[in-house]
């Protein structure tokens, strides 16, 4: 092993140790850089006092505050790279564009050592990852990648595919075709089951790889009829949601219940929703027609992504079905290991070289697993690990 690898792996390990240590914060809370570390991490305090030598102001561009998980993930990345000694430049764009490119000129313009970036639009920071690159300044893609650049140097993000087919698998759990493990269930019902289908934003392009997974999973099903998209609306642009809005994904539904559902939701049995956020919307216009207002009771199915407090609230009540728990804490942990490699030197190490074409190049990746939380799973997934707490849970805030 070269001194370089090692270096890379002990970063890996500070930051792992630090996930630790921000458990207490879960993901609402700030975590606090000058709390004394939990017994029995003094690994973790030895080598973060050392931080990153010279390690200057490191920018972070993140697309909105609405959706809890982006402050849950701003918040992890700025106290982790705040513990090594780095100043953090942490802005949130409003989900607006031009707001984002600012902000990133602003970043280069006042010498930040480094960017990492959740896109709003994956593809409109061209003008401001070639500026970044002139001044030679690194620039990781955070969850989101950014399309259609060659300036771009890592991508850390969750394996959205499978982000996808957990989601499809859910649903074909909530519809009883599956068991939990996802083998055929005994006592299937024979179909025609109704569902609906819902994309994310169509410049993320995360929502292409979460719609594709989804769909693979439910190809069978649908090519033997046993699922039927009643609308007919099965193509991405059709599904599609713009800006991940709420409120869109709510006046899209509401339009099939009129149109399809003969205003009441008659027969609808499921709804793929790919974002928590969504589901909410999903799940108000449902019963804004006097579905449910619980599965139990007849609400449709819905699943979702990201674990935020207001829906594994709903999930606990048995009013959203499931959501996919990706652990912010572990994603900026990987960002920060990403950015310490670069920043003493070194090379990153992707887990991932094929995958990620953003129409330039490969970006070479770390991808992480998810998890499928349901009611039963909130502990042990969710309050368990420390990313929520049941008083949390319960309130359905942070
Ligand atoms: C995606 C992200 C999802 C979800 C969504 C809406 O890019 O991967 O986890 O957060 O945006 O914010």
């Amino acid at each position: 092993m070269n001194k370089r690898i090692i270096a890379t792996a002990l970063a890996g390990l500070v930051a792992f140790a630090m996930v630790g240590c921000s458990n207490s914060g879960g993901a609402g809370g700030t975590t606090s850089t000058s709390n004394p570390p939990a017994s029995g991490t003094s690994t973790t305090a030895s080598s973060s006092s050392k931080g990153i030598p010279n390690c200057g102001t490191i920018g972070v561009a993140m697309p909105n505050k609405t959706s809890s998980r982006w402050v849950a993930d701003g918040n992890a990345v700025k106290s982790q790279l705040e513990a090594l000694g780095c100043t953090v430049d942490l802005q949130y764009a409003a989900d607006d564009i031009p707001t984002q490119t600012q902000q990133l000129d602003q970043m280069i313009t006042n010498g930040v050592k480094l960017l990492i970036i959740a896109s709003i639009d994956g593809t409109a920071l061209t003008a401001q990852l070639q500026a970044a690159a002139d001044k030679g300044i690194k620039v990781i893609a955070y969850d989101r990648l950014i399309n259609g650049t060659p300036n771009v140097d890592f991508y850390v993000t969750f394996d959205n595919y499978k982000v996808g087919v957990a989601q499809a698998k859910s649903l074909l759990y909530g519809l009883k075709l599956t068991d939990k493990d996802g083998n055929p269930a005994a006592d299937a019902p024979k179909g025609p089951i109704d569902i609906e289908l819902f994309a994310g934003a169509a410049d993320d392009n995360n929502s292409g790889f979460f719609f594709n997974g989804a769909m693979d999973t439910l190809k069978p099903y649908l090519d033997n009829g046993t699922l039927v998209v009643k609308s007919g609306q099965t193509k991405f642009e059709q599904v599609a949601t713009e800006r991940w809005l709420l409120i869109n994904a709510q006046t899209r539904m509401d339009n099939l219940l009129s149109s399809t559902y003969g205003g009441n939701g008659a027969g609808l049995k499921g709804v793929l929703a790919p974002y928590d956020g969504l589901s909410r919307g999903i799940i108000n216009a449902l019963t804004n027609v006097g579905m449910g207002p619980t599965i139990p009771e007849g609400l449709p199915i819905v699943t979702g992504q990201d674990a935020e407090i207001e829906s594994v609230a709903l999930i606990n009540k048995d009013i959203q079905f499931s959501t996919i728990f990706k652990d912010t804490r572990k994603l900026a942990a990987q960002a920060v290991t990403v950015a310490q490699a670069y920043l003493t030197g070194g090379t990153p190490t992707p887990n991932d070289t094929k995958t990620y074409n953003n129409g330039k190049k490969v970006v070479p990746s770390f991808l992480l697993d998810v998890d499928t939380v349901n009611k039963d799973t909130i502990k042990p997934l969710l309050i368990d690990s420390g990313y929520w707490t049941q008083a949390q849970v319960d309130a359905g805030q942070a």
